[in-house]
Parts: C-alpha cells; structure tokens; sequence
C-alpha cells in the first residue's frame, strides 16, 4: 500500500519507495558535480520547517564578490507522512511554509527556477556531498502538566537522530552547523560525543568540527530580513570551528551591517538563545497580574503601557494578549532548567522566575474563557451550547503559524464548558493541532490530554469567509491582531451576526468608539486587561435609559 503526504492545501505526495533513494543520491551526485565545477560550496539544510526552509533559501541566495552565487544548497528533510510534502513542493519554487513577507516565495523561486542553487531532498546521502551542515530540526520541550513547566522535559529525539546520521555520513573536514535551540551544553556535551563516536566507527581520527549559532527568525512580514539582515550570536567547540563558522556566516548573511558577536564556547550562544527568550517571556508574563488589577478597577491597561513607553528605557512593554504562543517562547526556558540537572548534573533548585514566567504564559488564555462566559451570561444564555466564534487561530498578526497560539486553550477550554466553537483566520488553511490532534505535532504533545470532551474538535474547519461565518454567533473573540480585523465595523459585525452578541477583546483590538458602538447596539462587551469597558458601557446605559445612575448595575 503506497503511503502519501498531504501538504496543507491538500495537495497529495506519494511517499518515496526503497529503491527512490538511490535514485535520488544519483541525482545529486549529478547535480553536486556541476556545481562544485562553477567553485560553489555544497550546503545541507538539515530540516526545511519554518526555520530551514528560508534559511537554505537564504544561504542559496548568497553571491560572492562578483556577484555570482557562491552556494549550492540542499534541502533535506526526512520522508514522514507529516513532513514529506516539503521537498516536492521546494522543488517545484513553492515555500513549504506560509508568509507575510513577499520575499519568501520570491527568494524560493529564484533560487530553485532561475538561479538553479537549491534543491531538496528525502535522503540523507546528501549529507556524504556537504562541506557545510545546517541543523535545523526541532527540540522540543515536552510538558506534562498544563501551568507546571517544571514537569516536563526535553525531547531530543530527532537532535540526536539527526546528530548520529551526521555523524555517520559527513566527510571529516565538514562544518556541523547547530541552529537548533538547544539545551545550554547540547553542542559540546551531547552532539559532539555523538559525532565523534561515529567518526572513531568509521576509523576517522579527526575531531568533529562542530559549532552554534541560534536564529533569531520571526516568520512575519520581515521573515527573510530576519535572518539575513539581522545580528547573529556565534561560536565554535575549538578555534577551527570558530574560524569555519564565521567565515561561513560572514559568506552569507549580511554581517556587515549587522556585526556577529562571537563568544568563547558554544555554551554561552546556546544560554544566549535561552537568556533572550526567556527575557521576553518574563516581561510578558509580569503583565498578567497587571491585567487582571486592570480589569477589575476600571482601568485600560491598553493606554497605561502606551503611557509608559514614550519613556525610551521602557519601550519594550508589551500586551500579552490571550498568552505567549509560537515554538519558542513556551518552551525555551524549559531546555534551560531541564538542562541544569540533566545535562550539568546539579540537583539544587536555583530557577524562580524564569518556570514561572512560563507557567503564567501558558495558561493565560483560559481567562478568556471566563470572560467570554461571564459576557454571555450579563446577556442572559448559558454558555452551554453558546456558539462562539474564535477571530484569529495563529499565535501572532499576519502569520498563519498556529504553534502554542493562546487561541487553542481558548477553544479547548469552552469546548470542555460546552460551546459549540468556529474559528475564522484568513492566515490559516487547517488547524492541525485539532483536526490531527491525535497526532499532531507528535502523538505525546497535543494539548488535549489536559481538557474533557475534545473528541469532536477534529471537525473544527478554519473558515474563510467572515460575513458568512459570523451569522449566528452568540460570542465574538478577538484573538490576535490580524490587519483583517482592526477595522470590522460594529455595525456590520452585528449584522452578519443576525443580531447583538457578546464581544470578547483579547488584545487591544477595539478603541474605545468601537466599544461604545457595540454596547450601543445591545451587545456585552469584555476585554483582557480592559476595565474600562465597564465604564463605557455605564455612559451607554445612562444615555439610553435616561435616570439611572452609573455603577448601580450588580450583574459585573
Ligand atoms: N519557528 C521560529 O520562529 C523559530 C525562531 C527561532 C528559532 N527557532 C528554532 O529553530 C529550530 C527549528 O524550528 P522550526 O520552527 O523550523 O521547526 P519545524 O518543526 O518547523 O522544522 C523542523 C524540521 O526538521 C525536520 N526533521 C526532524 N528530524 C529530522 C531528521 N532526522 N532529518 C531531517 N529532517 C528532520 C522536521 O520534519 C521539520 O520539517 C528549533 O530549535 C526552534 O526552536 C525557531
């Protein structure tokens, strides 16, 4: 029985049979020999997800002094059911991820079609024909509890797999590139043995030349700039693998306006990567308590941060909106903590703010649930049965990339209080995480083993068309800021929906005209950290029901 992939707008690829590989290393072996005759370097981009993917486009792009491409890239990726669809559809100019930014297909294109600098493929053979390795497959962090990063712990199973075929297949004088954020001490204490080991198997006396280098990548509008034109941290296991990695990264991407920082031991870039994440997660988390005082003392903490940043020391205050979603910012200082025991062996519990911060990201979006239930009940039904419309499944504006996004808790959550749920976002084909949810994105990592009654959540289809999905619904929620949703028009929301509706702002999405417009037109109105929609909606009451008095209303 032939087996298929199915890409996320359904298209369908058989998967490779046993005797497709050597057919494929043929190929490459052919295509490797004409490009090492223009003097090009022959790159492998181990992994071609939301990082590897651009990241080999980036590299494919590069062009030496004169202008002409000094790199020949091959994408690899491993031919699972789930992951396949990514090499036919790279091969064909098409990313294998979606984007805001123009440049990503561009990019992809070109260097597919016209400049004839990258390919992808399922084997790793490829691997035999690299002068410089890219890693850039996952490592998870696996959680066992909801709100307890501190149960839980690194998966590094496909790190490790990857490391061993490295290991078993690079010539000696390779560059092991690791993008993947890691586990501080991975590169020198676990990818490095690994490597080594496999060249003494294969009689190689030579060290690995091994070095770090995180992204830093943001798949939004400016997703290529964010690798190429962006500061990059960097360093290597010896001073040869120091000097390789620099000299690769200053061959492609834009160092000069955007200098490396080049640091001892790879260590320091992996904690780096962490610290970084792990920074912002924190200031992010310190605002839900802030929120939550906003909310129930008549304040909107919308202003009070607008307020504070036009101070330039705190610029960087930011919403948290309906929690931290995204790879990385959930689970990054989780490979920190885990990394502190189990790869560095101590046993003290020296992490405070960094689990906390987390475990506050991770369940901030199930707030909204009760706010969405306490709106719904002020308008008198139960929120049982309720159908509620969910705006915006990613986890940020303008992406379509669904990982960790507080949306899903929203959803899971109401569906556990028994709502009926519909989710529009124009970013977004499917909603893996629910229609695949048994197995996506690994059997063990779905989020529904923490929720009651979500078997029916694989049906939940992610609709296009606003207008017609709005008809119907009880309850409105504003997940994300997606530009399709800034401007909605109350009146028209109102409409489609076939009458007043309780609207749910997660994120800073409505002024205060549109607010007053929505309890004008007999809807309830909540918000994350918006206290002062309870005041908004007092000077409706009294302008319409002239004579009672604002505050005298219990039902808040
Ligand atoms: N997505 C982001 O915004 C972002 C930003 C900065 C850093 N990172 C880091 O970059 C790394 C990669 O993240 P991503 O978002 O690209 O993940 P991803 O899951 O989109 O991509 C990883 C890819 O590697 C493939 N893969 C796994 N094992 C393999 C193997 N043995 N051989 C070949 N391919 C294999 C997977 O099939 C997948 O396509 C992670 O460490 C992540 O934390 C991600």
């Amino acid at each position: 029985m032939p087996e298929y992939s199915f890409s996320p707008t359904g298209a369908k690829f058989k998967l490779p049979d046993p005797e497709d590989y050597l057919k494929e290393f043929n190929r490459l072996k052919e295509v490797v020999s004409k490009q090492r005759t223009l003097g090009r370097e022959i790159v492998v981009v181990l992994g071609v997800g939301f990082v590897g993917a651009v990241m080999a486009a980036v590299v494919a792009d590069a062009q030496d002094g004169n202008g002409n491409p000094s790199k020949f890239v091959i994408g690899m990726q491993r031919p699972s059911a789930r992951s396949y669809w990514k090499i036919p559809l790279l091969n064909l100019g098409i990313p294998p991820v979606s984007s805001e930014d123009p440049e990503v297909p561009l990019m992809i294109n070109r260097c597919v079609n016209e400049k004839k600098t990258l390919t992808a493929t399922f084997t790793h053979d490829a691997l035999k024909l690299a002068d410089v390795v890219v890693v850039d497959v996952q490592c998870d962090y696996l959680k066992e509890s909801l709100g307890n990063v501190r149960n839980g712990r690194a998966d590094m199973e496909a790190l490790e797999e990857s490391l061993e075929i490295i290991g078993q297949n690079i010539s000696p004088e390779t560059l092991v590139l690791i993008e993947t954020t890691v586990a501080p001490g991975t590169t020198e204490q676990v990818a490095y043995p690994i490597i080594k080991k496999m060249f003494r198997k294969r009689g190689i006396e030579r060290d690995p030349l091994l070095a770090h280098s995180f992204e830093r990548v943001m798949p939004g509008k400016n997703y290529v700039a964010s690798i190429r034109d962006f500061w990059r941290v960097c360093s290597g296991v010896n001073e040869e693998a120091t000097r390789s990695v620099v000299k690769f990264l200053k061959e492609v991407i834009n160092t000069e306006k955007y200098p490396l920082t080049v640091l001892d031991r790879p260590i320091e870039s992996e904690t780096a990567k962490i610290v970084e994440n792990s920074f912002r997660a924190t200031i992010l988390a310190f605002l839900d308590e802030w929120s939550l005082f906003a909310e129930q003392n008549g304040v909107d903490l919308i202003k009070v941060i607008n307020a504070i940043k036009v101070r330039p020391t705190h610029s960087n205050m930011i919403f948290p909106g309906p929690g931290i979603g995204g790879y990385c910012l959930p689970k990054d200082g989780g490979l920190g903590l885990w990394a502190y025991r189990h790869i560095h062996g101590f046993e003290d519990d020296i992490f405070k703010i960094t689990p906390m911060a987390i475990d506050i990201n991770d369940t901030r979006a199930l707030h909204v649930a009760q706010l969405t239930r306490d709106a719904l009940r002020n308008m008198g039904r139960p929120i049982a049965s309720a159908e509620i419309l969910v705006l915006g499944a990613s986890y940020r504006e303008d992406v379509g990339d669904t990982r960790y996004s507080g949306s899903e808790l929203i959803v899971r959550r109401l569906t556990e209080m028994g709502a009926e749920l519909k989710v529009h976002d124009p970013y977004v084909g499917h909603w893996w995480e629910f229609e695949k949810q048994d197995e996506y994105p690994a059997s063990s990592h779905s989020l529904k083993k923490f929720f009651r009654g979500q078997e029916k959540l694989k049906d939940l289809r992610v609709e296009q068309d606003l207008n017609k999905t709005l008809n119907g619904a009880d309850a409105v929620i504003f997940t994300v800021r997606h530009k399709h949703y800034l401007n909605l028009d109350p009146d028209a929301v109102v409409k489609s929906a076939g009458g007043a509706i309780a609207v749910i702002d997660c994120f800073g999405i409505l002024d205060d005209e549109k607010i007053r417009r929505y309890f004008e037109l007999g809807c309830e109105v909540k918000g994350l950290g918006r206290g002062h929609v309870k005041r908004i909606k007092d000077q409706v009451r009294l302008k319409t029901q002239s004579g009672e008095p604002p505050g005298l209303r219990t039902e808040d």
